[in-house]
């Protein structure tokens, strides 16, 4: 069987670095692999307004801005279908049958649920849609017949939820839903990049995100700005690596050819890293290079996401197309589905024909 894949982010702000190293350059990367016969992105506005239902605007707002990072990013609309959520409908259905199939207690004990309803205060008003997205976000990636969802790590709930209802569904109905692999990032910096204040989460709340749309000098400002070692006041000072941003940033983004074009004293990473921790060398020459390094990496989504950015138009016709030919395949599925369920009657000559014989004989 082909391999798809699907994946995709809440259009709830722009994106941002974080969101770069955690998903968006492998995606590029598996893309440009040719290693899959189908690839979906899809921008979750359905999933944005359960926690934001009262504020339609914004989601209708960033649905664009998400779709020029994609685009700003590498995703070729040739080869990924790029696509908005709530215009397939076909996922409501599917999420409809599938909450019979998990129990509140489960949902009660999703660990993103939990921290999201903690970080939002909902406490005792939570929105039943917010409560049920696992569900929803199953019936995205199983839509799909997805074989891989290359996610963050905070997603890796969801995707045991999928898993779970996978598999339940197949066994109560017959082999019918694919089950889906999850694919993390494969170094710990990219898999949850700090802030630039060193704190554990990149958010629009706290102010500390590198956005990929950001302009040079803003880029700039914010490295320069960036938590680095504390105790790390001197430049003979021995310094700390550990929670240490500019070089947790680097983790992320440095490539070994940039050493000659941008700071040819060191050959490597790991040299920095251990002349830094020796002592005799001053943050400022380390986030020179970090800029450097970041500047040569979103100059090009930069400049692509300006070209995109002249015809609007046309990138809202990408994102129309793609949910056409989305529809398309989640209708497949639903037929499916139906059909395991035994909901499909009129497709199903057999069922009328024998009812009109057993009612024939009375
Ligand atoms: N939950 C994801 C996020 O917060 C967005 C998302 C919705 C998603 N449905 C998905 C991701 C399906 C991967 C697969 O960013």
């Amino acid at each position: 069987m082909g391999k798809t894949m699907l994946t995709g982010d809440r259009p709830t702000g722009r994106l941002h670095v974080g969101h770069y190293v955690g998903s968006l350059r492998r995606r590029v990367e598996l893309q440009e692999s040719g290693g899959f016969d189908d690839i979906f992105i899809m921008i979750a506005d359905a999933q944005a307004l359960t926690d934001n239902a009262d504020n339609p605007e914004k989601v209708r707002q960033n649905i664009i801005e998400v779709a020029l990072d994609y685009l700003a990013c590498g995703l070729d609309p040739e080869k990924s279908t790029l696509f908005i959520q709530s215009q397939v409908p076909e996922l409501c259905e599917l999420s409809f049958y599938y909450m019979n199939l998990v129990t509140v207690s489960r949902l009660q004990r999703n660990p993103t649920v939990k921290s999201e309803i903690q970080m939002r205060n909902f406490e005792a008003s939570i929105p039943v849609g917010f409560f049920t997205y696992p569900i929803s976000q199953a019936a995205d990636i199983t839509a799909f017949q997805a074989t891989t969802v290359p996610v963050g790590e905070d997603q890796l709930p969801m995707l045991e939820q999928t898993k779970e209802i996978v598999r339940k569904f197949n066994s109560v109905y017959g082999d019918t839903l694919v089950e889906p692999e999850i694919l993390l990032p494969d170094n710990q910096a990219c898999m949850r990049l700090p802030g630039i204040d060193g704190k554990a989460k990149m958010s629009k709340s706290l102010n500390n995100c590198i956005y990929l749309s950001e302009e040079p000098e803003e880029i700039k400002q914010k490295v320069f700005s960036m938590f680095t070692d504390p105790t790390h006041i001197r430049i003979e000072d021995p310094g700390k690596l550990e929670g240490n941003t500019v070089f947790t940033y680097l983790d992320a983004f440095c490539r070994p050819e940039y050493f000659p074009e941008f700071l040819p004293d060191y050959t490597s990473l790991d040299e920095l890293k251990s002349h830094y921790k020796r002592g005799g060398l001053g943050d400022m020459k380390v986030k020179r290079f970090l800029n450097a390094v970041l500047q040569a990496e979103l100059e090009p989504i930069r400049k692509r996401r300006k070209e995109y950015q002249k015809d609007i138009p046309y990138v809202y016709e990408i994102l129309r197309k793609g949910s056409e030919k989305a529809e398309k395949r989640a209708a497949e599925t639903l037929q499916n589905v139906k059909a395991a369920m035994k909901i499909n009657y009129f497709d199903d000559a057999e069922l009328i024909s024998s009812q009109a014989e057993r009612f024939q004989n009375q």
